[in-house]
């Protein structure tokens, strides 16, 4: 930080993975490997003002970041404005968190500008409310929290401010399978039914109350029978992915626990109890997709247990 009069921090936002089967908009986990990167600059300037390595909407009504920023400038009682510099590692529209991350990292490297007044837990309402301007106003917290804390979290759709920090008492490896496609968020959750049946519901809340008592018990090999089994939006999301069926049950016959679409998608996701077996599901599920006709990579990582930093 500092040097001749100008005042810069920079931070990264991890990537996360949201959803996670039947906890729509509720349950996400932080991972490695990818993120953004936003450096702030203290400016005299009445407005926040961005300037990004791809194009993105640089009004604090629409981007991610910008808009977190200034929520954190007005909880710090500032006098100042900040420059931000969006470094996007991550694509747009790839299901992996990519607003989110920017919203955390514009949060985090204003804070650290300020001299860190902030601890993470004030940044809350900054962070969701940064991810609700880039999701056409869905505030939710499946991204935006994990990759502001590490790890998995629990946030209510009720108000995504009310979460909980859920500990993973076992090691636990991803693969991750990003189609060279874009969904992005808004769309997404527009093709969803507004309304479900009962048994449905039911059955849903049932079956995230198991894939918690599967992490809590240190058995994954619970969480991900349960994880497999959303009645509500995953059946709708993946006839947008030629490759869903055929990538979930290469990935499952590769010794995957579990398989399914992290976000609006297209990114899926298996998890897996050992790195080779990580990576034979990634291959599995690059496989599947390639035969689909649609090009995609493979990566394997962990979850990310620091959240948001800086650089
Ligand atoms: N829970 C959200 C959704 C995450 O699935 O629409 C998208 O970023």
């Amino acid at each position: 930080m500092g040097g001749r009069g100008v005042v810069t921090a920079a931070a990264f936002g991890p990537a996360s993975m949201s959803n996670l089967g039947p906890g729509f908009d509720t349950l996400g986990i932080c991972i490695r490997g990818y993120g953004d990167t936003v450096t702030a600059t203290i400016t005299a300037a009445p407005e926040v003002s961005v300037q990004s390595s791809i194009p993105l909407p640089s009004d604090p009504g629409r981007n991610s970041a910008a808009r977190a920023a200034q929520l954190v400038l007005q909880a710090a009682g500032a006098d100042c404005s900040v420059h931000l510099e969006i470094d996007k590692g991550i694509p747009l529209g790839s299901g992996i968190g990519g607003s989110a991350a920017s919203a955390v990292a514009g949060a985090w490297a204003t804070n650290l500008v300020l001299g860190s007044p902030l601890e993470k837990s004030n940044l809350v309402e900054a962070v969701l409310e940064g991810e609700a301007v880039a999701s056409g106003g869905a505030r939710h917290g499946d991204n935006a929290l994990p990759a502001l804390f590490g790890g998995m979290v629990l946030t209510s759709p009720r108000d995504a401010a009310d979460y909980r920090l859920i500990p993973l008492c076992r090691p636990l490896y991803v693969a991750l399978l990003l189609p060279k496609l874009a969904i992005l968020t808004a769309p997404a959750r527009d093709i969803l039914p507004e309304q479900v049946s009962l048994r449905s519901a039911v059955e849903n809340a049932s079956d995230l109350a198991f894939l918690m008592h599967g992490i809590a018990a240190g058995d994954y090999e619970e969480m991900g029978v349960y994880m497999m089994r959303d009645r509500l939006v995953e059946p709708v999301r993946s006839k947008l992915l030629p490759f869903y069926d055929q990538a979930r049950a290469r990935a499952l016959a590769a010794g995957a626990w579990a398989c399914a679409i992290t976000g609006s998608g297209p990114a899926m996701f298996a998890l897996a109890p050992s790195r080779p077996v990580a990576e034979a599901a990634a291959a599995a599920m690059v496989h599947a997709a390639t035969a689909a006709g649609t090009h995609a990579t493979g990566v394997v990582t962990e979850p990310d247990l620091e959240g948001v930093r800086a650089v």
